[in-house]
């Protein structure tokens, strides 16, 4: 596959546009094979632009072009050329009206992008680049437009019509037909266009402004779903509520609409005023749901809502600044969702994808700056970099102004922009002039790409009573960036005296944040009267790596009593990291495992200490992933990983019986299910410690029967599952009748069997690549819908480390397949599934040899989408 064919865009070539959109109106002839798209596009050259071409290109993929009028004249064939990405003609005027028709195939449409049908109903996925799966347009996010809306269609099949803003207008057509007309008064870029057609039933509430208006929220799904809903719109109400409390922003039309669909390739989009959304973020019930997706639904909600302002009303200029919108909503959702649920935990949880996935994706050939400087596919770019670390950046800066000032950047960016398609660079300019900090250093974090390791040491100077902490920062190599300049990186810290109390008196309760710029620079405190314990990078302030020698009972210690929340956990994972890595050594060296037993004696102490936050406790527990071990390994062994991991999960459970079995009993305590903090965090901790208690080897009958209880008898999914997960790591009889009758309970609910498919895949037993690939074939199964892909492949290629990396080969060479098989159907998923092999560098010689075979394979598949093309290719560079 040649290159020329997957041009490379580039940030730096930005051009204004030469034509600008005054309106368009839209009407869809909706059938399900054969679709008919009028546009009616009102055209008037940018005064702004300096190129003088005289042409019009609109972009357009996988259409039929009927016919092109110029203001109401029929264009010969010759007047205009048409390719298979673009359609371009010279109006021969400064203003003028183009009508465009076009056939579309929703039914044929597998990508879910542009118009497509999911279980019979149409709805549409336009960002980045699916408007111009529609019709003939300039695609692009700074050509803003008033879209009008007029969509026609069966009223059987389709009872419901809907697109963005306000319905001016609907009616009866005859031939069983009728229509609906939509108007949006916002201008809107076309990429948050959206139109649903079906039968779907809403379900209705109301929100009050604060200024007094009543907002109109509806939520469409599909009937047998009606109930699901409840908690998607009360978590739309709290954050609606939140945006008014925290930024003073204002829902803005009359109505907000939120429709689920099954078929979806990610979480959700906030198109204006008809938010579409994966089912998997919109509905639950207690019996169906986990606490994790009570609150993944809660968070992605809040998300999509506040997109309205950080991505309508303020959107990006070009897709390299994605981040923009990207970042600073993440940012917004967390902090949300640390205020309704419990910040330390939420926190965690951020880091720990920061962790596990980012920095391994900042580690790879994929690595790319917040803003990238390239693409070839703009879908490969809604990544955990642009998403996560983009969040980072934003909470840098939240750090460095202090949240009074940062409020006030956020007002100074909507005065300067709103209506606007803007840059980070303009995103930051508001932050540094509403705030007087400068931030021309800080903006590298936007330029570079990389996680930057800080090296520290620390040193107390008795006779001066003084503690001097010494930072070196440097920041490794990656593709096309070679010498990094250093970081503006802010550096939250506190120093613990010998009972575990602050002994600085920062302006965040012994917190210190310093603000490290130089590639070294050391930084002195004053009046320390003892050798101090260091808290280093609290909350964890940065994005970066921290190479600091703490010993195990400084560790110990810090997790006792650290007054910081989340380095407390912080400790307890590094403690298990080092003891975990250390087994892994001498499994490697074939010398005989032993569990080290100060490590079993702070563990025995975390574990008797009357549990405050259980929440916290459970996660403390946790040891860190195979996935992030990973990462801490020069080269990679994923069997001795893997059976390190084990050895100490199993000689914790062992020696620790009594207590696991405690807390399990302490915690068992069911009433009526609730998702606050507090009941979510004692059925964590129950669940960690039920966890334990099956990884004795061998299997403990009392403890099987215990957790097979706790299967039959749950009132819901969380307990539900935690009991089947243990089971499915456990070979035998039982197992299979477990996992048959989860199946057959339910089997009409494809949400909760994504969860059934994803426990087999992740099972550590010597079957399961066999088991992965005999459930392809289930009739539940299917390649065409993401979420099953992801719930079956993926969480079996990224999320089976030890299994999916087989010596043999087998995993890489089914994973290939898979992503074969897709390249055709769907490359924007095909694309997401290849991130497993992408980091084949990091493994021994023979897994490296395999993977490579297969990432030639698949470079060499003929009609190679640009989105599997650009990661295989970057892959092997
Ligand atoms: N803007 C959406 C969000 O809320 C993501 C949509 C991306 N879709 C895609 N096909 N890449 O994060
Ligand atoms: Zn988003």
């Amino acid at each position: 596959m040649s290159t020329e064919q997957h041009a490379t865009r580039r940030r730096e070539d930005y051009r204004v546009p030469e034509y600008l959109v005054e309106e368009i109106r839209l009407t869809f002839q909706l059938y399900a094979e054969s679709t008919v798209v009028t546009a009616d596009t009102v055209y008037a050259v940018n005064q702004q632009s300096t190129d003088c071409t005289g042409r019009l290109q609109l972009s357009g993929e996988n259409m039929e072009l009927v016919e092109v009028r110029l203001d109401g004249r029929r264009l010969e064939a010759d007047e205009f050329e048409v390719s298979a990405m673009d359609l371009i003609l010279v109006p021969g005027k400064d203003r003028f009206e183009l009508q465009v028709v076009t056939r579309i195939d929703p039914v044929a449409n597998t990508a879910l992008e542009g118009l497509y049908c999911s279980n019979g109903n149409y709805c549409t996925q336009c960002e980045p680049e699916g408007f111009r799966r529609i019709t003939y347009f300039p695609d692009r996010p700074d050509v803003l437009a008033r879209f009008t809306t007029r969509i026609e269609g069966d009223r059987q099949t389709c009872p419901v019509l809907l697109s963005n803003g306000n319905l001016i207008e609907s009616g009866e057509l005859g031939n069983g037909r009728h229509y609906a007309v939509w108007q949006d008064p916002f201008p809107k870029p076309c990429y948050l266009f959206a139109l649903v057609a079906g039968r779907l039933v809403a379900i209705d509430d109301t929100f009050t402004t604060r200024s007094g208006r009543d907002i109109a929220l509806r939520i469409f799904v599909e009937a047998r779903n009606r109930d699901l809903c409840d908690h998607a719109m009360r978590s739309l109400k709290k954050a609606m509520q939140w945006d008014e409390d925290v930024y003073g922003l204002e829902y803005d039309l009359d109505v907000f609409m939120i429709v689920a669909v099954d078929d979806f390739n990610m979480g959700a989009m906030e198109n204006k005023g008809l938010n579409i959304f994966n089912s998997r973020c919109v509905l639950a019930s207690p019996q169906s749901a986990t606490d994790q997706d009570f609150l993944g639904i809660e968070g992605v909600v809040a998300h999509e809502y506040f997109h309205n302002w950080t991505g309508n009303r303020v959107t990006c200029r070009d897709w390299f600044q994605l981040s923009l919108k990207e970042g600073l909503t993440v940012f917004r959702d967390q902090e949300f969702s640390s205020d309704m649920n419990s910040r330390a935990v939420q926190r965690i949880d951020d880091v720990q994808l920061i962790r596990n996935f980012q920095f391994r994706e900042d580690s790879g050939p994929m690595a790319h700056p917040v803003r990238p400087d390239a693409y070839v596919e703009i879908n490969n770019f809604y990544t955990v970099t642009v998403y996560n670390k983009g969040a980072e950046v934003i909470r840098m800066m939240h750090t460095l102004l202090g949240a009074a000032d940062f409020r006030k950047g956020m007002d100074l960016y909507f005065a300067r922009h709103d209506g606007q398609a803007v840059t980070c660079d303009d995103f930051v300019a508001a932050m540094a002039d509403a705030s007087g900090v400068d931030l021309g250093q800080f903006k590298r974090w936007y330029s570079q790409a990389g996680t930057p390791v800080v090296k520290v040491s620390g040193q107390w100077l008795a006779e001066k009573r003084r503690y001097v902490l010494r930072l070196r920062q440097s920041c490794p190599a990656t593709p096309g960036q070679d010498g990094k300049e250093p970081f503006h990186i802010p550096i939250a810290v506190g120093l613990l005296d010998s009972r575990g109390r602050d002994m600085l008196n920062g302006d965040r309760d012994g917190t210190r944040v310093l603000e490290l710029r130089e590639r070294e620079q050391s930084f002195s405190f004053p009046d320390i009267g003892e050798k101090p314990v260091l808290s280093f990078l609290r909350g964890f302030s940065a994005p970066v790596k921290v190479e600091l020698d703490q010993s195990r009972e400084e560790l110990a210690f810090l997790l006792a009593h650290d007054t910081d929340l989340f380095n407390r956990w912080y400790a307890a994972s590094k403690l298990s990291e080092i003891v975990v890595m250390e087994t892994v050594a001498r499994l490697q060296a074939n010398a005989q495992p032993v569990l080290d037993s100060d490590f079993v004696a702070a563990v025995r102490a975390n574990l008797q200490r009357p549990a405050s936050d259980k929440a916290l406790l459970a996660l403390a527990l946790q040891l860190p992933a195979e996935t992030y071990l990973a990462q801490q390994m020069d080269t990679v062994d994923p069997v001795n990983l893997h059976r390190g991991r084990e050895f100490v999960r199993s000689q914790l459970s062992s020696l620790l019986a009594d207590e696991f079995r405690r807390i399990y009993d302490d915690n068992n305590e069911e009433g009526e299910y609730r998702i606050t903090p507090e009941a979510m965090g004692r059925r964590s901790l129950k669940n960690v410690a039920l966890a334990y208690l099956m990884a004795r080897v061998p299997t403990d009958e009392e403890i099987y029967a215990l957790c097979c209880g706790q299967y039959a008898e749950a009132g819901n999914m969380t307990d539900a599952i935690a009991a089947l997960s243990c089971v499915t790591r456990i070979e035998g009889r039982r197992r299979q009748e477990i996992l048959h009758h989860f199946y057959t309970r339910w089997q009409a609910d494809p949400l909760v069997l994504d969860k059934w498919f994803t426990l087999q895949a992740v099972s550590p037993l010597a079957d399961t690549l066999a088991e992965v690939t005999r459930l392809l074939a289930n009739p539940s199964f299917s390649m065409k819908n993401p979420n099953k892909v992801r719930a079956l492949i993926g969480a079996f290629c990224s999320g089976n480390h030890y299994r999916f990396h087989d010596v043999s080969g087998a995993g890489y060479a089914f994973l290939t397949d898979r992503i074969i098989e897709l390249n055709a159907t769907n490359p924007q998923i095909a694309a997401r599934m290849l991130s497993p092999l992408t980091v084949w560098k990091r493994y021994d010689p023979v897994r490296q040899d395999l993977i490579r075979r297969q990432l030639e394979r698949i470079l060499a598949v003929d009609n190679l989408s640009g989105d599997v093309y650009e990661i295989a290719r970057k892959s092997l560079q």
